[in-house]
C-alpha cells in the first residue's frame, strides 16, 4: 500500500509509520510539527505541511500515488479545548474537513481516522461498547464526534472507505526504545510518573481520591501504541466503499491511577512520592473499552495485556531520551 499519515510525526503517529515501513508499505508523513517531531519519523519521505493547505495535500497525494490515509493530526487535551474549543474545531474539524476535500480531489478513497473514547462522555455502561450514546461532555470530544459524522456523510455520498478507531488511553513506546512519547508540557500519568521516576518532578498529583471506584482514583485502559498501529492495518485491510467501520480500541481491562503509579514503582525501582490533588475537570470516573468488536471485526486485540509490560517499553525510552527528541538531536 501507499500510505499518507498525517501527523506521523506525533506520539501514535510515529509508531504507526515504523510500523508500515518496518513491513515495506511506501509510507509518507505529513505533519506540521506543531506537537510532533522530525526525529520521530523513522520510515519514508517527510513532508512539513500544514492540512490547512489543500494544494499541497492534493500535489503530495497525487505524487506518491498514495491510495490510502491514516489520519492522526489532532489537538487532544480536554482541559484546553474547555478553555479554547476554537483551537479544536479549526485543528480537529475544519483541517480534516481539508483533508477530505483534498483526498476527493486526489481520488483517494480510504481512511483511518484517530477517534476517541471521550466521544461517549461519561457512558452508561462500562465496559464501553460502541453502540454506547455518544454524547461529549467537553469540545475535543465534540471536535472528534463531528468528524466521525462527517466520515459517514462522505462514505454515503461519495463512496468513501473508513474506519473511526476509538482510542482508549495510548501508552508504551517501541520496544527497541527509539521512539516513544513526549508532550510539552506533558500532561498524561505515565511519562509524568517516569519524569518523577527520574529526578526530573519531585512528586506525581493524584487528581481525585474520592470517585466511586474500589480505590477512590479514576480509572483508565492503558493501550500500547504499538497494538494500536497494528489495528490500523488490520483495518485498512478491510475497508470498502461506502461503509465504514466504528470500533473502540482497548485491551478491555482497567487501571486506577494508583495501579498505575505502583506498576511504575515496580518497574522502576524508584519510590515515587504522591500527592493528593484535586479532581481534574472533565475527568470520567471510568473508562474501559469492551474491544470485543474489533476481534469480531479484524481479528485484532491487545498483544500488551499486562500494564507493567506497557510501562517497561515506555521506561526503556524515557531512560534513553530524559529530554525526549532533544536526545535524539
Ligand atoms: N492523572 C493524575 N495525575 C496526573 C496526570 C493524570 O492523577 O498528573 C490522572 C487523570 O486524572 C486521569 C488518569 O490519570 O484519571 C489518566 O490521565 P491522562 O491525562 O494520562 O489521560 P486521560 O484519560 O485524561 O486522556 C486520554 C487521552 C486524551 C483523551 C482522553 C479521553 O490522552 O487524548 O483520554 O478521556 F481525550
Amino acid at each position: 500500500m501507499n500510505v499518507l499519515v498525517v501527523g506521523g510525526a506525533g506520539y501514535i503517529g510515529s509508531h504507526m509509520v515504523k510500523l508500515l515501513g518496518g513491513q515495506g508499505h511506501t509510507v509518507v508523513t505529513f505533519d506540521n510539527l506543531s506537537e510532533g517531531h522530525r526525529a520521530a519519523v523513522t520510515h519514508g519521505e517527510f513532508v512539513e505541511g500544514d492540512l490547512h493547505d489543500r494544494t499541497l495535500l492534493v500535489e503530495v497525494m497525487q505524487r506518491h500515488a498514495i491510495d490510502s490515509v491514516i489520519h492522526f493530526a489532532a489537538s487532544a487535551l480536554v482541559g484546553e479545548s474547555v478553555q479554547n474549543p476554537a483551537k479544536y474545531y479549526e485543528n480537529n474539524v475544519v483541517a480534516t474537513f481539508s483533508l477530505l476535500e483534498a483526498m476527493r480531489r486526489a481520488g483517494v478513497g480510504r481512511i483511518v481516522f484517530s477517534s476517541t473514547c471521550a466521544t461517549y462522555g461519561q457512558p452508561e455502561q462500562v465496559p464501553i461498547r460502541e453502540s454506547e450514546r455518544q454524547e461529549p461532555v467537553n469540545p475535543y470530544g465534540f471536535s472528534k464526534l463531528v468528524i466521525e459524522h462527517m466520515l459517514a456523510d462522505y462514505a454515503h455520498a461519495y463512496d468513501l472507505a473508513y474506519a473511526a478507531l476509538r482510542y482508549f488511553n495510548a501508552s508504551g513506546a517501541a520496544e527497541d526504545g527509539t521512539i516513544g512519547e513526549d508532550h510539552s508540557p506533558e500532561s498524561h500519568l505515565i511519562p509524568i510518573v517516569l519524569q518523577v521516576a527520574l529526578g526530573q518532578r519531585s512528586h506525581v498529583s493524584i487528581f481525585g481520591d474520592d470517585y466511586p471506584t474500589a480505590d477512590g482514583t479514576c480509572i483508565r485502559d492503558y493501550i500500547h501504541v504499538n497494538d494500536l498501529a497494528s489495528a490500523h492495518l488490520a483495518a485498512l485491510e478491510r475497508l470498502e466503499p461506502g461503509t465504514g467501520i466504528k470500533l473502540n480500541l482497548g485491551t478491555g481491562v482497567g487501571q486506577s491511577v494508583l495501579e498505575v503509579i505502583e506498576t511504575c514503582r515496580k518497574v522502576t525501582g524508584h519510590p515515587i512520592p504522591v500527592e493528593v490533588a484535586p479532581r481534574r475537570p472533565g475527568d470520567p470516573a471510568e473508562l474501559v473499552a469492551d474491544a470485543s468488536a474489533a476481534w469480531e471485526t479484524l481479528q485484532w486485540k491487545a498483544r500488551y495485556t499486562e500494564l507493567e509490560a506497557i510501562v517497561a517499553t515506555a521506561w526503556r525510552w524515557h531512560q534513553a531520551h530524559p529530554r525526549g527528541y532533544a536526545d535524539r538531536g
